[in-house]
């Protein structure tokens, strides 16, 4: 079948370099991918909030499945875009439906649902400009640090985490007049989890789900988990402290009430779901649900993924989800992400790449990628490539991609020499 893929970061390359690999790919599309993706199909230009315009890509090359990478186009209503329109209805398309999308696009309507449905998360109360003084007052039951939270879409910047009550009483201000635009006309307040955190996902179709590897994502720009927040700067897969009793935990606590509480509320799911966790003293706590897949870490987990992806998304579609099952290699995958001088601030683009070509020991997933008018790999992005490695152990992984990621040259070039470090014996 033809498949379109939409995205263009180092999500989508793996995702792009796994379909290409199925048996039921004709061909495959990358809408608008990166100069990785190249090798695993065709780039095509598409604005993803275009939707008539991705429908006529679709009916021209006669596409039978759309797998949707980033949550921006869901939250808009692709989905249900899809859906509703009688020639594209067929199509099977890989991404909830903007009621599902919700999970991400609203930490309102997350926190709210956990709450019906008694899934564990921080404590929290919802607060809009109207209601600002209560808000205050709130912040001043609360110990420090303060978690406040846009409710929107904020470019995975919504989120800040003031250290003391007067930072706190002043970021509330700020966001509740505007500082993340109409993403923060509503704050959702909450309490501080203190535990080291793991990303989990599943693929559904709504009513059974099947369980993919674990990851554990590094989030912050320095070495030792210093300095600003970024996209992701590694991963690691499988998560060491995730064994049989935690998952388990994780599945009956949260994976399974999710899912009824979809089937409850009449919310179609058909995708993803990620959810972002505190483990906090051996419990799990639900930080944030996303409606699609990691970044960087579904350049772990895809790797460790043996099943056959298309098959899966076939499953997805077709409600068969409890009669398919997954094959996971036991392996251990690392992933190791360069980014441009100057990220997660400003940075330069357009920094020729070399060192770029691939051995038998790692896999490259180029994020911020493109290529100029000379056909050189340039930079392009702030996470510009990441580096995988499987192997047996950690150390073997860690050690393979490290070896190439210091191959990789480009001006300005950065990464994180400590990915993995707290398993490294
Ligand atoms: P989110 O966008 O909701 O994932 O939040 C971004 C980051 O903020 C998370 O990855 C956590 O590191 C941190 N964070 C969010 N909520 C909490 C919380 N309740 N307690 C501690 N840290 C949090
Ligand atoms: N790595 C975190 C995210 O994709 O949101």
């Amino acid at each position: 079948m033809n498949i379109l893929l939409l995205g263009s970061g180092g999500r989508e390359h793996a995702f792009a370099w796994k379909i290409a690999q199925s048996p039921k790919t004709d061909k495959l599309f990358i809408a608008s991918g990166n100069a990785g993706t190249r090798s695993t199909g065709e780039n095509v230009t598409l604005n993803l909030s275009d939707f008539e315009s991705i429908k006529d890509f679709v009916l021209k090359n006669d596409i039978q499945m759309v797998v949707v990478g980033p949550e921006a186009p869901l939250a808009d209503g692709l989905g249900d875009f899809f859906a509703n329109d009688e020639k594209l209805a067929s199509i099977a398309f890989i991404g909830p439906r903007k009621k599902g999308a919700l999970l991400e696009s609203s930490k309102d309507f997350a926190k709210e649902f956990m709450q019906k449905h008694a899934i564990p998360t921080a404590a929290y109360q919802t607060f809009t400009p109207d209601t600002l003084q209560e808000g205050l007052q709130f912040l001043k039951t609360l110990q420090p640090p303060y978690v406040l939270k846009a409710d929107g879409l904020a470019a995975g910047k919504g989120v800040v985490i003031p250290a003391t009550l007067d930072e706190a009483k002043h970021e509330l201000q700020a966001m509740l007049s505007g500082k993340f635009g109409t993403a923060g006309s509503k704050v959702v307040i909450e309490e501080f989890l203190k535990g080291i955190e793991l990303s989990v996902f599943i693929l559904t179709d709504g009513k059974d789900y099947l369980l993919l590897p674990e990851a554990k994502d590094y989030k912050r720009i320095g070495e030792g988990d210093t300095g600003p927040n970024t996209g992701g700067m590694g991963s690691v897969s499988p998560v060491p402290f995730a064994d049989k009793n935690f998952m388990q935990k994780v599945e009956e606590r949260i994976i399974k009430p999710t899912m009824s509480g979809l089937q409850k509320e009449n919310i179609p799911y058909a995708g993803f779901i990620f959810f972002g966790l505190m483990n906090v003293d051996g419990d799990p706590y639900v930080i944030e649900y996303n409606v699609r897949m990691g970044d960087p870490e579904t350049e772990s987990v895809i790797p460790r993924v043996e099943s056959d992806l298309v098959t899966l998304f076939e499953a997805v579609v077709q409600h068969e989800i409890a009669n398919a099952s997954i094959r996971i290699k036991p392996e251990t995958a690392v992933s190791v992400m360069l980014v441009s001088g100057g990220y997660p601030d400003s940075y330069e683009k357009g920094k020729i790449m070399t060192g770029i070509e691939e051995n038998d020991d790692v896999i490259l997933f180029h994020a911020g990628t493109a290529l100029n008018a000379n056909n050189q790999v340039v930079t392009s992005g702030g996470r510009v490539i990441a580096v995988t490695a499987l192997a047996s152990t950690i150390e073997e992984a860690l050690t393979k991609s490290y070896k190439k990621a210091n191959e990789i040259k480009f001006d300005g070039v950065h990464f994180r020499k400590d990915i993995g470090r707290e398993w490294r014996k």
